[in-house]
């Protein structure tokens, strides 16, 4: 039987990765929850707790788009705030607190907070430790605020159990954790071997199996391998979230969720049950074998509607990280006549052959990765419809295209509060943030302006620390090259020797790290 104490020794000894995850971002808890009705405090200066925060990575990022807020992370293990904290130092961030705390014991030692975050936590401590966490939010949750709680869903997570116990049993008398991973990877492949199609486990054994191999050491160890890693219906989450007082909203990535998501499955469950949102939650979960949720939570009381008023967006901003399908016969995109455009993104494709919304994407398309007010894109529409512009009908139907597409499948377009810092272009002297410049000299996934992790190869990872807007391109052309020659940077050319950066290889990597919101000037 697992126990705290094991759970604070590991994460000791090998430390979790330095991650941003989007869905957590205070801003987008602050639109999911004013489409739904409750006042959400404005963001820029907004007090957020970080629960189980490790070495503080999600609030480091946060920190480059939320300068002015107040963000506190907690962790029981001393060793990771430590380092964090050194980390954080060394990228000048002012405004990111990193305390060792066990949040069993933090009730009375905290204050409210407008955004309460717990991501990777829930489902990796012990059951009495849940509830803890499930009180602990209560209690240092602001009337108005959002709380937001990943963890590990049924019956998504079958296989990994099924994985998870076996290779446990497996590495059971094994204490050191690194020789832990050695074996467990050993153990994974021999599964890998011992049943190339499944055999009786099938098709998803075999996936889980692939994906497990494929995770980096501190995944494995701290997630799948973890002391604890209990899954749980969500319908029983929701249900012990409420006993503390809290009410579920929606999820933070709704896609991934049955409501307002528009799968097939998601649609199947909301016809079946409704009336009744958690079990339309639960029997989605069963279709799509959902595996994790990011759910967010309110007080009980506050005044929550499922009614979204698409209205709210002409105080927010948008940004739109689709690319629009070029015509067959090469023909101009035309956002004024019926035809169709499709634009393709990471989560799904959009479609649509009205011109308002045509013309609205294919603007927001010019700008990206920038996001712009509602007002800015409503009179770059007008310019292009000209004389058809309707100003009332138009903006009613770009409103609820923006709405829909946002809760529908976050990520194709995304609605802010406040603008992101980031530039479509790079400039003079090109710029990213303190934080990236601090992650890239470890590693080589680095947390955007957005909050997403973007991967990138060792060259452009040798070239970030040097983007800190002090050089001109040849100056960076001329460092680069200086850490090919130094061997600091290894460039590998497709027959695999060592090579130079390819002439005009500067331009690209600054193109390619402005299109990943990487680049602040
Ligand atoms: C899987 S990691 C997630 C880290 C981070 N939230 C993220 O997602 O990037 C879980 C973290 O919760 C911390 N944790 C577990 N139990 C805790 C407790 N009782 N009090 C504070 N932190 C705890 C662990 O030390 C670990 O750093």
């Amino acid at each position: 039987m697992a126990a705290e104490g094991d759970l604070v020794r590991v994460y000791d000894a090998i430390h979790y990765p330095y991650l941003a995850h989007a869905e957590s971002h205070p801003d987008r808890l602050a639109v999911i929850a004013r489409l739904h009705g409750i006042a959400a405090a404005p963001v820029a200066n907004a007090r957020v707790l970080d629960i189980g925060c490790a070495g503080g990575g999600n609030l480091a990022s946060m920190s480059m788009s939320l300068p002015n807020a107040d963000l506190l992370g907690i962790d029981i293990s001393a060793a990771q705030i430590e380092e964090g904290r050194a980390a954080i130092t060394a990228a000048g961030i002012k405004n990111v607190t990193l305390q060792t705390l066990d949040f069993i014991e933090a009730g009375k030692s905290l204050k409210k907070f407008d955004y309460v975050i717990a991501h990777g936590v829930f489902s990796w401590v012990s059951r009495d430790a849940q509830d803890e966490l499930f009180s602990l939010i209560s209690r240092c949750l602001s009337p108005n605020g959002v709380a937001y709680v990943s963890y590990n869903t049924r019956p998504g997570c079958q296989e990994l159990m099924a994985i998870r116990d076996a290779t446990l049993y497996e590495i059971r008398a094994i204490d050191d954790p690194k020789e832990r991973i050695a074996r467990a990877r050993d153990y994974l492949a021999w599964l890998g071997e011992s049943l190339p199609d499944g055999g009786a486990r099938g098709r998803r054994f075999i996936d889980e199996l692939a994906r497990m191999q494929a995770s980096d050491d501190q995944t494995l160890l701290h997630d799948q391998l973890a002391p604890f890693n209990s899954p749980i219906h969500v319908n029983k989450l929701v249900a012990r979230a409420a006993r503390y007082g809290l009410w579920y909203l929606c999820d933070a990535q709704p896609p991934l969720s049955a409501d307002h998501s528009l799968t097939p499955e998601a649609q199947i469950a909301r016809a079946r049950y409704s009336k009744e949102l958690v079990e339309a939650e639960q029997h989605f979960d069963i279709l799509a074998n959902t595996r994790l949720r990011r759910s967010l939570f309110c007080h009980r009381g506050s005044p929550l509607t499922r009614d979204v008023d698409p209205k709210l967006v002409d105080d927010m901003f948008v940004s739109f990280l689709g690319h629009p399908v070029p015509a067959e016969n090469g023909a101009a995109l035309d956002p004024t006549d019926a035809s169709t455009i499709t634009f393709r993104t990471a989560q799904a494709n959009l479609e649509t052959n009205r011109p308002p919304m045509k013309a609205a994407l294919l603007h927001l398309v010019s700008v990206a990765p920038r996001a712009i007010s509602f007002a800015e894109l409503l009179a770059a529409v007008r310019d292009v419809l000209g004389q058809s512009f309707d100003a009332d009908a138009d903006a009613a139907e770009i409103r609820q295209g923006l709405v829909d597409a946002f809760l529908s499948t976050v990520g194709t377009v995304t609605l802010r509060t406040l603008p992101t810092p980031c530039v479509s272009e790079a400039g003079e002297h090109p710029m990213t943030t303190t934080w990236a410049r601090q992650v890239a000299r470890f590693s080589t996934r680095i947390p955007n302006v957005d909050h997403h992790m973007v991967n990138v190869d060792s060259v452009v990872q040798g070239l970030l620390p040097l983007l800190d807007g002090t050089r001109d391109r040849a100056t960076l052309e001329a460092e680069l090259a200086a850490k090919v020659e130094r061997g600091e940077i290894v460039v590998l050319m497709p027959d695999g020797k060592r090579g130079k950066p390819a002439p005009g290889a500067m331009d690209r990597a600054l193109r390619g790290l402005a299109r990943s919101s990487l680049l602040i000037a």
